[in-house]
């Protein structure tokens, strides 16, 4: 198996082949004078089993998935791992006449070449892979989110998600290791702001506790520093944040830092200082099964 890295994923790529002790081909990327991407797979791939690792996080990134799924159109076997798939979370039509996101993403990934299975880590909503028309796998990241919590020894922690969607991701990462966990209640007023509620009835206190807030996706960062702010004011000690996909836009990381939050972490499926949870080892491992 050849491991084709795209240009927003190649430490994840590079750590994957290594994880399987297979090659991660050369790729060239540059930009035509008028900014246009050119994409070229180096290595003779012909009859070869691929798997592309592309994360979608901008329009760029996008565009060179879609260029490496046609560079390897003569490979036997074509698998695309899009560790975070952007877009996503314009799942619907909200107001008439709107794109829905996900699904033109969708469309246009598997309108791309022959592909046999498209695998992604922790999507939004997971309804979304209906609009995938091969074969689409979803893994989850949270149990490595739960190991490294345990690891870092934080004394008791309670495990809070900011809202409904983020309830099955607290559990579990809180379950498996036992510490007790809640889910507040989030409402968007738009992209830029968010309210949190405590839920009707707080199944716990987390005064005098140290917790660790999750969520699948961390983009502003508003979210979670409504969260730690709400924490503090309930008397929480240590405030630590896990998430998934750290997008960490418009100064989301000194934003939370000012709300009270002590440590941000993020797995790498986007690339960035605080991806400190390598999600390589489930992926090969996921590779793997595969390929028996
Ligand atoms: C949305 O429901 C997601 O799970 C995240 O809570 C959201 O994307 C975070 O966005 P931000 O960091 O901009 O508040």
């Amino acid at each position: 198996m050849k491991i084709i890295p795209g240009m927003s994923a190649h430490t994840l790529a590079v750590r994957i082949a290594a994880e399987l002790d297979c090659k991660v081909s050369s790729c060239e990327f540059k930009r035509f004078p008028d900014g246009e991407l050119y994409t070229r797979v180096l290595d003779d791939i012909k009859d070869e089993d691929v798997t592309i690792v592309q994360s979608i996080r901008t329009d760029s990134d996008l565009i060179c998935l879609l260029q490496l799924i046609d560079a390897v159109e003569e490979a036997s076997e074509t698998k695309v791992f899009v560790p975070y798939l952007g877009y996503v979370r314009q799942d619907k039509r909200f107001e008439p006449g709107e794109a829905i996101s996900a699904r033109a993403i969708a469309r246009s990934i598997c309108a791309a070449g022959v592909i046999d299975t498209i695998y992604v880590i922790n999507v939004h909503n997971r309804a979304v892979l209906k609009y995938f028309n091969v074969d689409t796998k979803e893994l989850n990241a949270a149990p490595l989110i739960g190991n490294y919590i345990a690891k870092r020894e934080i004394p008791h922690p309670v495990i809070i998600g900011p809202d409904e969607g983020a309830a099955e991701l607290t559990k579990t990462v809180a379950a498996p290791r036992g510490f007790d966990y809640d889910v507040l209640e989030k409402r968007r007023i738009s992209g830029e702001e968010v309210e949190i509620k405590l839920p009707k009835k707080l199944s716990l206190s987390v005064e005098g506790k140290n917790v660790v807030i999750v969520d699948d996706i961390i983009s502003t960062g508003r979210t979670i520093s409504e969260v730690a702010s709400m924490l503090r004011a309930q008397g929480a000690n240590d405030i630590h944040v896990a998430c998934v996909h750290g997008v960490f836009v418009q100064n989301a990381v000194p934003r939370m830092l000012r709300a009270g939050v002590k440590e941000i972490i993020a797995t790498d499926t986007i690339e960035v200082e605080l991806s400190k949870i390598s999600v390589a080892e489930m992926v090969a491992g996921e590779l793997k099964r595969s390929s028996k």
